[in-house]
């Protein structure tokens, strides 16, 4: 039987009586999203899930995203190493099999994931549900990290809620990288993913509460000046990051853990690029009901 078990007191749950190698009937997928409506990341524990039967589970909340895949090949570009096209590599396994080169454009990528973000925040659609799954693990560090933008709304003073209410931004999916120093990008593949607008403050849908849309996407608030408005954006992502809003997640083989993207920020923790560490992640699009009902019809 489906049940939830909270691990932190503001959001995060264990669900536990699930296999998710077995395609799940509409019963379980709605009794999946009323628990993600509620505490935004659900961890699964002990699955074995073949690369097929992941994307099975994932789709059935939706169509999937590919991530920054949409980038024309360049030098940022990767040949992709496993089996379905939607499924992402969060690895740093070069396309051989082996452990990737430190300096490798996959590892340089994959670097920009150690900084807050939601996922895909810099198209639209942007992602709705993320779904990793850990396969080959370091022997230490490389846990991810959760906040939840909900909590940190609610914890704002009542006269930064005023200052930021119907505030703009804009998300640039390379905003983050070229932050890092990793600017080794064409004009094709800059041009390749145009800049997205996204209220600041946003009402989740499936729970009714308010938010902050923050996360290293976002590069500018419209109307404001880049260096005021960059301020702004890093206090209150410092703010929706602080320790008590933050579930650290230890991984261990067999772990799936599924976010929504659009109520929570996550990021990878540090690790021996030299260790093999492994996940693969599906993304579903984040589609008006509407739209998403009619594509999965
Ligand atoms: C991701 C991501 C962080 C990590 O898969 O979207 O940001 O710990 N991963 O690998
Ligand atoms: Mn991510």
């Amino acid at each position: 039987m489906f049940e939830t078990r909270p691990l932190h007191p503001l959001f995060v749950a264990e669900a536990t009586g699930i296999d998710l190698s077995r395609p799940a009937g509409p019963d379980l997928t709605q009794a999946i999203e009323q628990a993600m409506d509620r505490f935004g990341v659900l961890v699964v524990r002990g699955q074995t899930l073949s690369q097929a039967e992941q994307i099975r589970f994932a789709e059935a909340f939706g169509p999937l995203d590919l991530g920054l895949r949409k980038l024309p090949s360049g030098p940022a570009a990767t040949r992709h190493r496993l089996e379905h096209e939607a499924l992402i590599d969060i690895s740093n396994v070069a396309p051989d099999g082996e452990v990737a080169a430190r300096e490798s454009r996959k590892v340089l990528s994959n670097l920009a994931n150690q900084l807050w973000h939601s996922d895909s925040s810099f198209q639209a659609p942007r992602a709705r549900y993320s779904m990793l799954y850990a396969v080959v693990l370091p022997s230490k560090g490389g846990e991810t990290e959760f906040a939840d933008l909900r909590a940190a709304y609610d914890a704002l003073p009542a006269d930064m809620k005023r200052d930021i209410a119907g505030l703009e931004t804009e998300h640039f999916a390379l905003h983050s990288r070229f932050g890092l120093g990793d600017t080794e990008y064409t004009p094709a593949q800059i041009a390749a993913i145009p800049p997205v607008r996204w209220p600041l403050v946003q009402r989740h849908p499936g729970s009714g509460r308010d938010l902050l849309f923050v996360g290293v996407h976002a590069r500018a608030i419209l109307g404001m000046s880049l260096p005021e408005g960059r301020l702004l954006l890093s206090d209150l992502l410092e703010h929706a990051t602080q320790r008590e809003f933050v579930y650290r997640h230890q991984w261990r083989v067999g772990d799936l853990v599924m976010w929504d993207n659009r109520a929570t920020v996550h990021r990878g923790r540090r690790f021996d690029l030299s260790e093999r560490r492994e996940l693969r992640r599906s993304t579903t699009e984040d589609l008006p009901a509407p739209v998403a009902a009619a594509v999965r019809s």
